[in-house]
């Protein structure tokens, strides 16, 4: 016997790549189960507007592939105040609806939070490519924004080498430093710059600068953007090395493309076990993957920490960029 019998799904903040397979997991899991499902299109706002539609198994045929969200997203200010929360609330209640998939950032999931509070059964999926969520490994989308940037560096490395050059490289994550960790791990970064960790933009320098002088035929830095910009990197790089690094900021790029066969399958099964916990009468979870694990973690809880740092993958990038 299900706790819910008619449950909406919204995409919500900054688009991920595997928001797609995410929607058409709830969409197919909520229907093989015998729950009706309405897609909320343009997140929050669109619920204030009454823009839901009725999905059916069709509705998400041919997207696990796409980039983006059929569904849309938009940021949404009114849904920040509690008239607007509350409004919310009520167009869900008019369409009979008693449960909520969320899939977004931090923002979406205090949203989702908000709804549950207001006796909407809510559940949350991290759908940003920042990997800043806690209480998962990863988030749906990073693992496609690090195959782009690293794809970009190995095209930078090539030309790089033919000129005996460096490059800085400008890579997104908001405040946190994943995607410039990961991404310069894979490329064999000689120098990573993240938020959560401090450097000294002399060493660097001065390292590079030996570097080249050893025979080294390039140097590649790749820099969060929580830290600053590439611009910024590379004016310290000349001023204390008289190297003149070539700046690429890769931006919007990171979030579009198709999504990897580890995001499908990551938003397959976070959605999945969402439908589950809401058919078992949960409410107010974000829903995350952790050693294999599927998790449920109070959405108070996931909001008020912050996603822990991995050191160890960061000295370790450091030991081979020698
Ligand atoms: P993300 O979900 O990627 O962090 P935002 O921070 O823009 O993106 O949040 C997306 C939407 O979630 C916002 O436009 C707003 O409608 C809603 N939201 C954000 N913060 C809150 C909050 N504290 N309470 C209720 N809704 C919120
Ligand atoms: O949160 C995802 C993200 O791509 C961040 O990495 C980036 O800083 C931000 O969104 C850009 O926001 P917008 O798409 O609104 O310019």
């Amino acid at each position: 016997m299900s706790a819910v019998k008619k449950i909406a799904v919204l995409t919500s903040g900054g688009d991920s790549q595997g928001m797609n397979a995410a929607v058409r997991a709830v969409v197919r899991s909520a229907l093989f189960r015998g729950i009706e499902v309405y897609g909320v299109q343009r997140g929050y706002q669109g619920l204030l507007n009454r823009d839901l539609r009725e999905m059916d198994l069709r509705s998400v045929g041919d997207i696990i592939q796409r980039g983006g969200t059929i569904l849309q997203t938009a940021r949404c200010k009114e849904f920040v105040t509690p008239e607007g929360q509350q409004r919310g609330a009520d167009v869900l209640r008019e369409y009979g609806i008693d449960g909520l998939v969320v899939i977004g950032g931090d923002g979406s999931y205090q949203g989702a939070n908000k709804l549950s509070k207001l006796g909407i059964k809510t559940m949350a999926l991290p759908g940003t490519i920042d990997n800043d969520i806690p209480f998962t490994d990863f988030t749906i989308g990073f693992d496609t924004a690090v195959s782009i940037v690293v794809d970009a560096i190995n095209k930078l490395r090539d030309t790089m080498t033919s000129h005996e050059r460096s490059s800085v490289v400008e890579v997104m994550g908001r405040h946190c430093g994943d995607i410039a960790l990961y991404a310069g791990l894979a490329s064999g970064a000689e120098a990573i710059l993240v938020p959560e960790v401090p450097f000294d933009i002399k060493e660097i320098s001065l390292r590079m600068k030996d570097n080249f002088q050893k025979g080294k035929r390039h140097g590649i830095v790749v820099v969060a953007e929580g830290v600053g910009s590439g611009d910024e990197v590379a004016r310290g790089i000349t001023e204390y090395s008289g190297i003149e690094p070539r700046v690429t900021v890769l931006g919007h790029i990171q979030r579009g493309g198709a999504p990897t066969h580890n995001d499908r399958i990551l938003a397959s099964q976070l959605a999945d076990y969402a439908v589950q916990r809401l058919m078992e009468g949960d409410s107010g979870k974000g829903i995350g993957l952790v050693k294999g694990e599927f998790v449920a973690t109070d959405i108070e809880q996931v909001v008020s920490t912050k996603k822990s740092f991995n050191l160890d993958l960061y000295n370790l990038a450091l030991r081979l960029a020698q």
